[in-house]
């Protein structure tokens, strides 16, 4: 419990009459892949948004690496490691791809629009600084060669990768991610979950991932957190989550969305 990266205790957010998260309590452990599953409204998108401070809480706290995030606003959480992607996607279409994964560093950026507007010696040098993260970030999911396309032209599951690179640039130390592998086919998906698993190894990013898919979420986490009606059903590693009847009984066996016969 000492190393855990995030800690959620006793969270309560309200919509006016909708109770979406009564009293959650979770961690995610640093270095691990932690999903968050459950039935759609079972409060997984408000639990990030809570997280992330574009959701208040009516009571609880939230820790990321010991210190309370309650309160302070979104840039603030991001300055501090605290990073997600959206379920829908933000890309700018008419920027290049590489002009894309730039904005995603410039939250890191030192220089001030003065340096900018003459182009000061600093300014050329962090500039070329980032282009090369950017680069680097490319290289790292696989779209260095399409670099200079703009965005728009990139297939849908590229512009998922895009995304992924836009947020790896801005070097997280937690990323949220939220539905991910949504609109990607099965080989697409396989791909994701490598993109994860080499994020968390190679990178040392700690992720907590939203996700429908549920081969992806069994393949690639090392705990999972089952939310139904805004609370904690279930938690433990993918096979204790597989086995765990109430899980079963109700979210696994009577999923209406596409469901898989089990994975792994
Ligand atoms: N901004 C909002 N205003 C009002 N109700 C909301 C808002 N966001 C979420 N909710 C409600 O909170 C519940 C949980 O939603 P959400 O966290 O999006 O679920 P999930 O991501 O698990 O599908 C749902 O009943 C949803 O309708
Ligand atoms: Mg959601």
């Amino acid at each position: 419990m000492a190393d855990s990266l995030l800690q959620c205790r006793e969270v309560c957010v309200r919509f006016g009459g909708v109770q979406a998260l009564s009293s959650v309590s979770c961690t995610v452990e640093k270095g691990t892949i932690t999903s968050i599953i459950g039935p759609n409204g079972a409060g997984k998108t408000t639990l990030l948004n809570a997280v992330t401070g574009t959701v208040d809480p009516a009571s609880g706290s939230i820790l990321f690496a010991g210190e309370g995030l309650t309160g302070l606003p979104p840039h603030v959480r991001a300055g501090r490691g605290v990073l997600r992607t959206f379920q829908n996607l933000e890309i700018f279409t008419n920027m290049t791809v590489l002009e894309n994964v730039m904005a995603g560093r410039h939250r890191m950026g030192r220089y001030g629009v003065l340096d900018a507007f003459f182009r000061t010696p600093r300014y050329r040098r962090e500039e070329r600084a980032t282009r090369d993260a950017a680069m680097h970030a490319l290289g790292f999911v696989g779209l260095e060669s399409m670099a200079l396309l703009p965005a728009g032209e990139l297939a849908y599951g590229n512009q998922r990768l895009l995304e992924m690179a836009r947020v790896i640039v801005a070097a997280p130390d937690l990323l949220l991610l939220d539905e991910p592998a949504a609109g990607l086919n099965m080989q697409e998906t396989r791909q994701l979950g490598e993109l994860i698993r080499r994020m968390r190894d190679e990178l040392g990013i700690t992720v907590a991932l939203v996700e429908h898919d549920m081969e992806l979420v069994m393949d690639v986490s090392d705990r999972i957190l089952v939310l139904s009606f805004g609370a904690v059903l279930a938690e433990g590693t993918p096979l204790e989550i597989q086995r765990n009847p109430e899980v079963v009984a109700a979210y696994l066996g009577t999923d209406d969305e596409e469901t898989t016969d089990g994975g792994a």
